[in-house]
């Protein structure tokens, strides 16, 4: 696991933004995995100035989306497929109908999961992976107590996420939904490069676990720990709990070029 901690404000934005790069050079069509939240609008921000100044075009890459709240309509705000048209594909070239998630609105859930794990399967998985974390260290929609070899499922939000997320909807915590499809932490895990992104001292208890805990379902995003390629980029205040900042920071500088990300 590799621990970036960011000093300059854009900095992780444009590591993102290069990862994602250096990637679609090689492999114009890659699979981009998108999650929603505030933590990788900055990559995203990122990735669409470098399309509009002609530096990348994300025309033949495909996306898929970690999660979705269940019973919101489609044309809700807040609906994670409105959320990612608005953060992500409006920004940048990709076509939209490129971009898959899961059906949330679906009369049969078990289908839609099994479907979309399907569909991730047949587009030969996922590139680089975009993660969040909750602040109870979830990963996608994957609350504590999550199998940690779990599949695209339903999933009960926590109190806490509710209430995390309540900002989004108004601060009213009623309006955020009670249930999720998520992509598995086992889901997830099959990616080949995940790229973890937080800021603020809210997320510093979950990126102490996650970086330094041991692996366990409490903390459902410290499994990323037996992925062999992540990357977590932090700012100062999300990695403020963290015991070998030190380390992290003299590894990062003494980074040998030929290894990138
Ligand atoms: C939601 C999403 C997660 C995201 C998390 C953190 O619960 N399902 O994918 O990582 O929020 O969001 P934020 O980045 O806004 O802090």
């Amino acid at each position: 696991m590799e621990v970036v901690i960011t000093s300059e404000t854009g900095q992780a934005g444009r590591i993102g933004a290069q990862i994602v790069t250096d990637l679609i050079r090689k492999r114009p069509d890659a699979v981009l995995g998108l999650a929603t939240g505030s933590s990788p609008v900055a990559i995203y921000d990122e990735l669409g100035r470098l399309v509009q100044a002609g530096e990348l075009s994300l025309a033949h890459a495909r996306g898929f989306m970690l999660d979705e709240y269940v019973g919101l309509p489609e044309q809700h705000p807040e609906c994670y497929r409105s959320v990612i048209e608005r953060d992500f594909v409006a920004k940048v070239d990709i076509e939209s109908s490129n971009v898959h998630g899961p059906d949330g609105s679906s009369n049969d859930i078990q289908a839609a999961c099994a479907a979309y794990e399907k569909a991730i399967a047949e587009a030969g998985g996922v590139d680089v992976q975009f993660l969040g974390i909750g602040s109870d260290g979830h990963v996608a929609f994957n609350e504590p107590g999550s199998s940690l070899a779990s599949r695209t499922r339903i999933k009960t939000l926590t109190a806490q996420t509710r209430a995390d997320n309540a900002r989004f909807f108004g601060g009213d915590v009623e309006a955020v939904p009670q249930h999720c499809i998520t992509q598995g932490i086992g889901t997830i895990m099959e990616a080949r490069h995940l790229l973890l992104i937080a800021s603020g001292e809210g997320k510093a208890e979950a990126i102490h676990h996650l970086v330094e805990g041991p692996i366990s379902a409490r903390w459902p995003a410290t499994i990323l720990q037996m992925h062999p390629h992540v990357t977590v980029l932090l700012d100062p205040s999300a990695a403020g709990r963290l015991e070998h900042v030190g380390y992290y920071e003299q590894t990062y500088a003494a980074k040998p070029d030929w290894q990138r990300f």
